[in-house]
């Protein structure tokens, strides 16, 4: 039984599309299990580049289930716009599951993602505005709306008047657009016939797959340092998106999880607000910005740049579970006369290893490097480890001694042969 974890072991923005496409060759199964379409997946097939938003990354291949699974948050007009595209494009044959315990986010969600991130003026997260957290915070205070009752007209007129007799005060509170039952429900349960044929219990789909020994990949989202309860909180994103939480996101039980692989780039980067220990600014930042097109793919932000930073890395693993990290985006850090390596911070005069609670903490400490030999040589085209340049790999040694983590895949470019090999992990 092979039931392997992808997550991103930073602050999002990994490059775990890549990696799944990679290892999703050999999957039978597919499944993401948390978030919505915060997330942005870029897939490069023959050259084609494929954004992925909420769908699974298996999509493509046509013998693969694809599930979108109870931890998700599912926006049923972006998605369908999403399905559409990708059918526009040649992806005709696909296997979908939706679960019907995921939560479906509404436009009232997004008008108050914005309206929220408005009111907090300084202190705003620099959320994508696709009202994940929103609809997150209806589901824990018990008045979201669940795909099981979405696709059942009755059902979703009731939940929908339940919800907007609370949401419309909220909405008019903050002087925005109010919503009739009937607007929405007219729009949405068109929506909702379109999407019924995917709906099912995902958790008994993976049981049933896994006891016929399947091999399935749990595709992450986002970032172990944006996890609401182990990120940089409150600067996270609003679910739980490390190894530790796919159980409960997608319903099947701990014990079946084999790996987890942490995506992870050769440096930091991260998009929106909060405390970031190890960034660069000046000419290395864009150097490392334009070299690694480090622009969102959702909001096409351009993304802050950091030194790699293994206290952060090394919490990650702690936290979530990590035992085999894909080290990303290597490439781009050819042509850097020296390379950097966080290994500690100080802390009001004192060397800690441990990552800080608070932001408080964490936006005081200084980071501690080891400076490394830089390397020129392209090794865009290097297919094996061995071959790498001397001062390459010493860098990789240096990860693997701080983190704790065998590096089991180096990327040295967007495609999927240009992948380094070091462990067949699924
Ligand atoms: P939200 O998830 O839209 O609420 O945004 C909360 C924070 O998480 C913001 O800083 C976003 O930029 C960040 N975020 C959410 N999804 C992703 C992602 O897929 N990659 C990188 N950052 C993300």
């Amino acid at each position: 039984m092979s039931v392997l974890v992808i997550e991103g072991s930073q602050w999002g923005d990994e490059g775990k599309g890549k990696i799944t496409d990679y290892l999703g060759q050999n999957a039978d199964v597919v499944v993401r299990s948390q978030g919505g379409n915060n997330a942005g997946h870029t897939i490069t097939i023959n050259g084609e580049k494929f954004a992925l938003r909420s769908i699974p990354s298996g999509i493509f291949n046509p013998k693969i289930k694809n599930v979108m699974a109870n931890g998700m948050v599912i926006d049923p007009k972006q998605m369908l716009e999403e399905l559409d595209g990708l059918i526009s494009r040649g992806v005709k044959e696909f296997k979908l599951y939706i679960s019907n315990r995921a939560h479906i986010v509404l436009p009232y969600h997004k008008d108050l993602d914005g309206a929220y991130e408005d009111l907090k003026g300084s202190l705003k997260i620099g959320t994508t505005k696709r009202g994940i957290g929103p609809c997150y915070a209806d589901k824990v205070n018990r008045i979201g709306i669940r795909m099981g009752d979405f696709i059942n007209p009755e059902s979703f007129k009731k939940h929908l008047t339940d919800a907007l007799a609370i949401k419309n005060k909220e909405l008019s509170m903050l002087g925005l657009k109010t919503y009739t039952v009937d607007e929405l429900f007219n729009e949405y349960s068109k929506y909702a016939k379109r999407i019924k044929p995917y709906v099912c219990d995902t958790a008994e789909l993976l049981e049933n797959e896994i006891e016929k020994n399947s091999k399935i990949l749990f595709e992450g989202a986002q970032g172990a340092m944006l996890c609401i309860d182990h990120g940089t909180y409150p600067y996270v994103t609003s679910s739980s998106p490390i190894g530790a939480s796919v159980p409960l996101n997608a319903g099947i039980a701990p014990k079946y999880i084999t790996d987890v692989l942490g995506i992870c780039k050769s440096y930091d980067t991260r998009v929106g607000e909060g405390p970031f220990p190890t960034e660069i600014d000046g000419e290395i930042g864009n150097y490392i910005r334009e070299k690694g097109h480090e622009y969102g793919t959702v909001t096409k932000r351009p993304r802050r740049v950091g030194w790699l930073d293994c206290v952060a890395l090394n919490y990650a693993r702690r936290v979530s579970g990590i035992n085999h990290l894909s080290l990303m985006l290597f490439d781009v850090l050819g042509g850097l006369k020296e390379i950097k390596i966080c290994y500690a911070y100080e802390l009001d005069g004192e060397v800690t290893t441990s990552f800080p609670s608070t932001l408080d903490e964490l936006s005081r400490v200084k980071p501690m490097y080891i400076t490394m030999p830089g390397f020129d040589e392209d090794i865009s085209n290097i297919k094996d480890f061995d071959s790498l340049p001397v001062n390459a790999k010493e860098y990789i040694k240096k990860i693997e001694e701080l983190t704790k983590i065998k590096v089991s895949m180096i990327s040295v470019g967007p495609d999927r042969n240009q992948t380094i090999i070091l462990e067949k992990l699924l």
